[in-house]
């Protein structure tokens, strides 16, 4: 390969090309994998991706949860364009712009009564800084600025910044990464395979875990938590279903201590599981509600993050001329991100997709236990348009047997995620009866083939 030329004052890059792999240092990949034989996405539209070899390839993951309604949606490119032909960044502090405005009023209609107030991020992982941070500065401003501690819980995943991975539950995530934020506990996870395996929907087995958070409480003093923070379905480490009344058993320990209880609907969110959020499938109401995904559609990064009405109004004493929260992105409610997540909202509107998994949600679940019988099986789990399959490791090689799985159904046109030696799926909401078949019936020669 020849060597590139240095344009204008770029220093001679020794090697690179245009095409080569190796500046880019990858997110959560195996580099040195992944460069020896790349897998590239170059097209996307609807249910399908188009790979650099020009094969249809299933998006069973929405991206990365995060494509709810479909890939390459006219309405929100044009949304997208117009912005930025019309304005294109506005400064987000101490100024505004109309459509972050609609937005906001948009969104909060989606939310229980009494979360009515919206602040924006650019990442889940934004919005799990800025929700926790929240709590924090509510408890202070009004008064009880002993309750500095934050609870989370093992498997959890709140992204990489250092508040998320404090609270987070995933070794892989927080050992390097020295103390992390001090006062944080951790109540058990919920995955129970010796009795809730092969589960449809919420197991039965489990609610009790939850007084995890009122053990915890005694032992630091209820008086010194400021929030408990829990995925309602945890997705990135295998699709944890909670155990039926497991959540709201959290809810009325947090009721009984003044702790808030802040949901992290970055996944759960924008219809995953059959409603628009979480908190309306399992009918517990969150303090604190954290988005980012689907909030526009994946197209544009945005994250948002819902509070009930008296932790607004809390912040909102002392001088008028005052700031009232020292916190911010200068991306916060961007007007790129703005107008794709009200096109996002239109689409999600006119088409019913934010209850569409509960109509597909029979299909979903009976394409997904088929697979039970197939070889290294352990576990299967469901909900809404959120699915597991749990294979058993290969004795001494954790990862290897699920990664397998994932390049020979790349191969076979189908993109599936895989974490640990789980996969997890998660179609676009728009998915069809007919894809359902394709999903599962590939996934199922893939799994047969397994070693
Ligand atoms: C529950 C949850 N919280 C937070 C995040 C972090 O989101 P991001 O990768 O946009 O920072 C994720 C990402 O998958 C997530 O699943």
């Amino acid at each position: 390969m020849a060597t590139s030329e240095p344009a204008g004052n770029a220093r001679p890059t020794s090697g690179l090309t245009a095409n080569n792999l190796e500046a880019f240092w990858m997110p959560f990949t195996a580099n040195r994998q992944f460069k020896q034989a790349p897998r590239l996405l170059v097209g996307a539209e609807g249910m399908y991706y188009r790979s650099a070899d020009g094969r249809q390839v299933l998006d069973a993951t929405s991206g990365l949860w995060c494509v709810n309604a479909g890939h390459g949606r006219q309405s929100i490119a044009d949304a997208v364009g117009n912005q930025i032909r019309e304005l294109d960044y506005a400064p987000a502090f101490q100024m505004g712009h109309p459509k972050v405005f609609e937005l906001a009023a948009r969104l909060v209609t989606y939310m229980p009564t009494g979360i009515d107030h919206v602040f924006f991020t650019n990442s889940g992982s934004e919005s799990v800084e800025t929700g926790l941070k929240i709590a924090l500065a509510y408890h202070g401003v009004r008064g009880d600025g002993s309750r500095f501690r934050l609870i989370g819980r093992e498997r959890g995943y709140h992204g990489v910044n250092f508040g998320g991975i404090s609270v987070g539950g995933i070794v892989g995530n927080r050992k390097h990464f020295g103390t992390l934020l001090t006062g944080v506990d951790h109540m058990r996870h919920t995955h129970d395979p010796t009795r809730n395996a092969f589960s449809r929907g919420e197991p039965e087995h489990g609610a009790e875990l939850a007084d995890d958070l009122e053990r915890i409480a005694t032992l630091h003093d209820p008086s010194t938590i400021a929030a408990v923070i829990v995925e309602p379905v945890a997705g990135s480490t295998g699709v944890l279903v909670p155990p039926k009344g497991y959540l709201q058993r959290l809810r009325e320990i947090c009721d009984r201590h003044g702790i808030l209880l802040i949901f992290d609907e970055v996944i759960t969110g924008f219809g995953r599981l059959g409603t628009p959020f979480a908190f309306d499938y399992f009918g517990v109401t969150p303090d604190i509600v954290l988005t980012a995904k689907g909030v526009t559609n994946g197209v544009v990064p945005m994250g948002a993050v819902f509070v009930k009405k008296e932790i607004y109004d809390t912040f909102m004493q002392g001088p008028e001329n005052m700031i009232e929260f020292f916190h911010g992105y200068t991306y916060s409610g961007n007007p790129v991100a703005s107008a794709a997540g009200l096109a996002t909202l239109d689409a999600y509107e006119s088409e019913g997709l934010l209850t569409r998994g509960a109509d597909m949600a029979d299909a979903w679940a009976d394409g997904l236990h088929s697979l039970k019988e197939l070889p290294h099986v352990v576990d299967i789990r469901n909900c809404g348009l959120v699915g597991a399959i749990e294979l058993e490791p290969i004795a001494g090689a954790p990862t290897k047997r699920a990664f397998a799985a994932f390049l020979a159904a790349f191969e076979a046109g189908l993109l599936i995620r895989t974490t640990g030696d789980i996969i997890a799926l998660s179609p676009p909401l728009i998915i069809q009866k007919s894809e359902i078949d394709l999903l599962f019936d590939t996934l199922g020669g893939v799994l047969k083939t397994l070693e």
